[in-house]
C-alpha cells in the first residue's frame, strides 16, 4: 500500500488539525517498544515497530486509546465473543485486548494487508499469543476468506480513517463483516477535513454511536479522537 503516515497532511485547509497537542512523529527506526497502557496490563506488551511495509509498522493514537478503553471498560465482557481486527498494523488493540481482557475460546483475528502480516506474526510470537491470536490477511473491499469469521461479534478499528480512497473500502468490508450483533469499536483521529467525509459515509451505511463511557474521552477529544460504535442498520 502507499506509504502514507497520518498526520503528514500539511495543508493550509481551515479545517486541518493541529498537530500541537501532539509530540511531531519522526520516522523511527525498526525497534522494540514496551506498552503497559498506564498499567492496565500488569505485563506490557512488546512490540515490534517497523516501518518498512508501511504505516502500520507503528504505534499510532487511536491504537493506544482504543486499546485503553477495551482494557478499561471490556475487560470480562468478551468471553465467547468472536473478534476480530481490522488495518491492525502490527496488532497492537487485538494483542492488548488477548493480554488483558478475558477472551476466548475462539482467537482474537488481527488482520491487515499482505505486508504487515511477519509484523503481526513476530508481534504475536514476542507476546506468547500465539494460542489467543491469529494473524490473517484482510484487505478492505476484497473477499473476506474463510478463515475469518464472517460476522465477528466484536470488531476492533483504530486509526484506519486516513486515505480517502480507501474510504469505500473500508466501508464494504465493515457492511461484509457486520452482522446482526456485532458492534464495531472505531477509533480515528480526524487530521483532515476528508476524514469528516468517512464519518458521512459510514453514518448513511451504519448505525453510528459516539461511546460516552470512556472516563478519558475529554482528555482525547481534546485531540480530535473520536470513538464510536458502528452497527449495522436494523432492516426497515
Ligand atoms: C495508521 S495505521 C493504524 C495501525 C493500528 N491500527 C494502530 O492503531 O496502531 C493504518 C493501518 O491500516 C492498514 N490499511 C490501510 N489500507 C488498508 C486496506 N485497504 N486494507 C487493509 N488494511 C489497510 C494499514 O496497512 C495500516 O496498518
Amino acid at each position: 500500500m502507499e506509504d502514507i503516515r497520518p498526520g503528514s497532511a500539511n495543508s493550509n485547509d481551515a479545517f486541518d488539525i493541529s498537530e500541537s497537542l501532539v509530540p511531531a512523529r519522526e520516522i523511527k527506526q525498526a525497534g522494540q517498544s514496551h506498552v503497559s497502557f498506564d498499567g492496565l496490563l500488569q505485563q506490557p506488551l512488546l512490540l515490534k515497530e517497523d516501518l518498512k511495509e508501511g504505516c502500520g509498522g507503528q504505534l499510532w493514537p487511536a491504537g493506544m486509546v482504543l486499546s485503553k478503553y477495551m482494557l478499561r471498560q471490556h475487560r470480562s465482557d468478551l468471553v465467547d465473543k468472536t473478534i476480530l481486527e481490522l488495518g491492525a498494523g502490527g496488532g497492537l488493540v487485538g494483542l492488548a485486548v488477548a493480554s488483558g481482557c478475558a477472551v476466548g475460546p475462539s482467537p482474537i483475528y488481527i488482520t491487515d494487508q499482505l505486508p504487515m502480516f511477519p509484523l503481526m506474526e513476530a508481534n504475536i510470537a514476542l507476546n506468547d499469543l500465539a494460542n489467543k491470536v491469529k494473524a490473517a490477511v484482510l484487505d478492505w473491499g476484497t473477499s473476506i476468506s474463510d478463515d475469518i469469521p464472517r460476522h465477528p461479534d466484536i470488531i476492533l478499528a483504530a486509526d484506519c480513517v486516513y486515505f480517502e480512497p480507501a474510504f469505500p473500502l473500508l466501508i464494504s468490508t465493515l457492511r461484509d463483516l457486520l452482522g446482526p450483533n456485532s458492534d464495531c469499536y472505531f477509533c480515528f483521529k480526524k487530521r483532515r477535513r476528508a476524514d469528516l467525509r468517512f464519518l458521512k459515509l459510514a453514518k448513511k451505511a451504519f448505525q453510528v454511536t459516539e461511546i460516552n463511557d470512556d472516563p478519558d474521552a475529554e482528555t482525547y477529544k481534546r485531540e480530535n479522537i473520536n470513538l464510536f460504535s458502528i452497527r449495522a442498520k436494523h432492516d426497515g
